[in-house]
């Protein structure tokens, strides 16, 4: 197996983004317990100005299986897909891990990350290994009018995590 080598964020981001906003990014999330899951996430922010480390900001709502998971273990990870994964993508932003086993219905395997609990993803070339530093709940002003019309118990969780590591297989 290739081993991974860290990368600039910045030097990257406009792939990651260009992925978030075409199919989404894959951000894996572990429950107190241990499991694992994937949710495809196409709302997020990426820029400098923690502790010298990048931020990334993502918005999950307790709509999602994931939810629960990532209030349980305040970490995530950005596994940026390309290509080939599309179909993976679309997978783990279609079903729920709460029915199904994504890692295995979307042939992913989950490999340890070097900061976080919540596994890297082997199949993506890029994995953003990130720890919650504080959250935003609703009401808030963050998301689109779309989502501002949602019950407010539904609406997403905006989580600001520092930026831990950027790795590239
Ligand atoms: C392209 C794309 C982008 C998405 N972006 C988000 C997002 O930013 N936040 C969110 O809560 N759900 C988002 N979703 C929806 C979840 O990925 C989807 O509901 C998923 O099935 C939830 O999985 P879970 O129930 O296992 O958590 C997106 C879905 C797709 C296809």
């Amino acid at each position: 197996m290739t081993e991974r080598h860290a990368v600039d964020l910045y030097e990257i981001s406009a792939e990651v983004l260009h992925r978030m906003t075409h199919g989404g990014v894959l951000c894996t999330v572990m429950d107190a317990q241990g499991a694992t899951n994937i949710i495809t996430l196409g709302w997020g922010q990426i820029g400098p100005g923690y502790h010298g480390n990048p931020i990334c900001i993502i918005a999950i709502t307790p709509r999602r299986y994931s939810w629960h998971m990532i209030e349980e273990v305040a970490e995530f990870v950005l596994g940026v897909p390309d290509d080939a994964l599309q179909d993976a993508a679309l997978l783990c932003g279609t079903r729920s891990g709460q029915d199904c086993d994504k890692w295995s219905e979307a042939n992913l395997t989950a490999v340890p990350s070097l900061h976080v609990q919540p596994p890297s993803i082997r199949e993506c070339p890029i994995n953003i290994e990130c720890r919650i530093y504080t959250k935003v709940a609703p009401p808030h002003l963050l998301l689109t009018p779309e989502h501002r019309e949602w019950p407010e118990d539904e609406q997403h969780t905006i989580y600001f995590a520092e930026v831990l590591g950027t790795y590239r297989w």
